[in-house]
């Protein structure tokens, strides 16, 4: 029987335990969106974990989602990952990349004056969009999201191989694998939706003609990392960001079925409405197990008694936990020990300096192992 501390596998890779860090957004990169110092302190001090998801990280300058959140597509953001997964590794971590493109969740504060991308530049419901940037006065707050316009076919197909470049890069700097960003109402995840995907060319009109963007980008992304360390993110069911389906199965059917037959190695399930007290862990597992038998990763509103439980019991192979992550940087350490647990700071989740970033102790500063 498995639990969060037996090995696993991924592609070639041996994970020492099955305790993953989700991605998390904290915008510590700088506004070029290079990573930084404290971002390598941050996931050094996490190298515990078997597998990190370092946050999501734009494709392309037109991927500008949030302030602050880094970047793959400059040389200098190139080299900046390069030397955060040098450090990572010499701690003993493994270290994966959660690749990103906003499309429409993007705010004023943008790179440039155009507007941002969407399949097809549907913005009446872009109340539900959640982005943060810097206001006029510095301050990094949560903002209004800006109109959107309809990606050119030519756009749809540069932004597809904009992935395959950005994996070939996390390649090329030693990252472990990388993750397509297709949950919680970005770009991919907006080309699943039937309410913001209208298209009628062979991006959208069908469940296939949906899926056909976040296969694309996968398919770039094997093309230059090896399949078994890439992986991707979904959320079904959520409404996170307006990306609406009444009816995904089909469509997510379809896309992890696809991916299956592609060797793809690992399939993250966001629980993303969890937040609004309703899980969809089951629903999830029901749709994606029948057509993909590699890793199962859950997250979302998980605590360690029950990650235990659903891997023991075989629901899933291994649970990514975010917040605790957060504020525990030793967190398997605290699993074994029973806790205690820190609660994340949510004042401090996005953007300004270390703390509420890098100054969660471990249990060791806290006095209580030896
Ligand atoms: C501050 C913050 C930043 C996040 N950033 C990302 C992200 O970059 N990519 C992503 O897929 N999910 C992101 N999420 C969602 C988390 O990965 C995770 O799904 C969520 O925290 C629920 O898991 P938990 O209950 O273990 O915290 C973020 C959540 C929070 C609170």
């Amino acid at each position: 029987m498995n639990d969060l501390f037996t090995p696993m596998k991924l592609g070639q890779l041996d994970l020492k335990n099955r305790i993953w860090m989700a991605p998390l957004t904290r915008s510590r990169a700088t506004v070029d969106r290079v990573p930084t110092p404290m971002m390598t302190q941050h996931y050094v001090q996490r190298a515990s974990a078997g597998l990190i998801i370092a946050e999501a990280t734009n494709v392309a300058l037109r991927s500008n989602a949030w302030d602050c959140s880094p970047g793959i597509f400059t040389s200098e953001q190139i080299e900046a990952w390069r030397s955060l997964v040098t450090a990572v590794h010499l701690a003993g971590g493994t270290i994966a990349l959660q690749l990103w493109h906003g499309g429409r969740v993007a705010s004023d504060s943008r790179d440039q004056p155009d507007p941002p991308l969407s399949p097809s530049g549907v913005n009446d419901n872009i109340d539900a969009i959640t982005v943060w940037g810097t206001d006029e006065s510095g301050v990094f707050r949560k903002k209004a999201a800006c109109p959107s316009r309809a990606m050119t076919l030519a756009e749809v197909e540069e932004t597809i191989a904009a992935f395959g470049r950005a994996a070939k890069a996390a390649y090329e700097v030693g990252f472990d694998g990388v993750q397509l960003h297709a949950a919680n109402g970005y770009l991919p995840h907006q080309f699943l939706s039937p309410y913001l995907n209208k298209r009628t060319d062979a991006y959208g009109g069908s469940p296939q003609g949906r899926a056909q963007f976040a296969l694309q980008a996968m398919r770039a992304m094997i093309a230059e990392f090896p399949a078994g360390r890439v992986g991707m993110r979904i959320s079904p069911f959520t409404t996170f960001n307006g990306a609406l389906d009444p009816d995904p199965v089909p469509t997510y059917r379809y896309l992890v079925d696809e991916l299956a037959k592609e060797g793809m190695g690992w399939l993250e399930l966001a629980d993303t409405n969890f937040w609004a007290g309703q899980f969809d862990r089951d629903q999830m597992l029901s749709l994606t197990r029948p057509v993909f038998d590699g890793p199962i990763i859950a997250n979302g509103g998980i605590d360690p008694e029950t990650a235990q439980q659903l891997i023991a019991n075989g629901s899933i192979d291994a649970v990514s936990f975010g917040r605790l992550w957060m504020a525990n940087p030793d967190l398997p350490a605290r699993i074994v020990a029973g806790g205690p647990f820190h609660k994340a700071i949510t004042k401090r989740f996005y953007g300004g300096g270390p703390d509420g970033y890098n100054d969660y102790p471990t249990l060791a500063q806290e006095g209580l192992v030896s």
